[in-house]
């Protein structure tokens, strides 16, 4: 079954644009809400994206523990890890924020990094710590929220987020997060795709193009590179962008956003 997804996505990723767009309005019009609806049942939010603005802290944290009940949210997968390491050079501290289920919080306890993971969902963290202790790894889990995290500046030297970016509700005040707590890099692994209203997810944020991603930081110095991530097994199958945001030269200042009050 995963081998014919995956040789779907492929089939479809090497149509050309406009009949890929003409398939997906096709879809969209008359046939996805049904058939999400149908594979996920009563837990699954069919219509996320139509009123996800409107939700309040408790509701956000509520509908991401069904989420980890029913279903698992799992993306990073271990060529991700290996970038991910790779990017993040030396030894020192890392926030890995959206943790989920801890796989790269884990994987990177694991090579000696100290970790925090904060995630939305007490589910997720309930799973991440479970599986820490049997692999015999310390993480700080933490409940929170990427929009306020509660934490001081520059607290850690990498601050990761990875599959998360894309699921939140106010992307300025995230990346304003991410940057505020980092002191050298910010490594962030999000999915480049169209908006579109049904899908089997909770995205809310969509980077069609790499400088939708860049601009979100407003950083100075970063490298942003596409990656192809459609015969992965997890979650998610289809194209990435791994940005890497480098902080620890003075100079490199955030540009701030016109209403940022960091
Ligand atoms: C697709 S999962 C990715 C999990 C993990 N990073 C991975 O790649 O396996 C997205 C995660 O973001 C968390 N999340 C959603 N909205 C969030 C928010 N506003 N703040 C923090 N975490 C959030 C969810 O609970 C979920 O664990």
């Amino acid at each position: 079954m995963a081998a014919l997804r995956t040789a779907y996505i492929r089939f479809k990723s090497m149509l050309p644009e406009p009949l890929r767009e003409m398939l997906s309005a096709v879809n969209q019009r008359f046939f996805a809400r049904k058939t999400v609806q149908r594979k996920y049942g009563g837990w699954f939010d069919v219509d996320w994206r139509k009123k996800f603005r409107s939700f309040s802290d408790e509701e956000w944290q509520r509908a991401y523990d069904e989420a980890w009940k029913h279903h698992g949210n799992r993306c990073v997968e271990e060529t991700d890890e290996e970038m991910i390491l790779a990017a993040l050079g030396g030894p020192g501290s890392v926030l890995e924020v959206g943790c989920g289920a801890g796989t790269l919080a884990i994987r990177l306890a694991h090579e000696g990094f100290q970790l925090t993971g904060p995630d939305v969902s007490t589910e997720a963290l309930k799973q991440a710590e479970e599986r820490a202790r049997r692999e015999g790894v310390t993480v700080e889990w933490r409940q929170g929220f990427v929009e306020h995290l509660p934490l001081p500046d520059q607290s850690f030297d990498y601050v990761t987020c990875c599959h998360t970016l894309e699921h939140v509700k106010d992307l300025q005040r995230s990346t304003s997060e991410l940057r505020r707590v980092a002191r050298k890099k910010i490594v962030v692994l999000t999915p480049q795709q169209k908006f579109r209203m049904y899908a089997e997810n909770y995205h809310t944020q969509f980077f069609e193009t790499r400088e939708q991603l860049i601009e979100a930081f407003g950083l100075k110095e970063y490298t942003c590179r596409e990656i192809d991530c459609i015969d992965h097994r997890n979650e998610f199958q289809g194209k990435a962008f791994l940005y890497v945001g480098l902080l620890e030269d003075p100079s490199n200042e955030a540009v701030p956003f016109p209403n940022d009050r960091l």
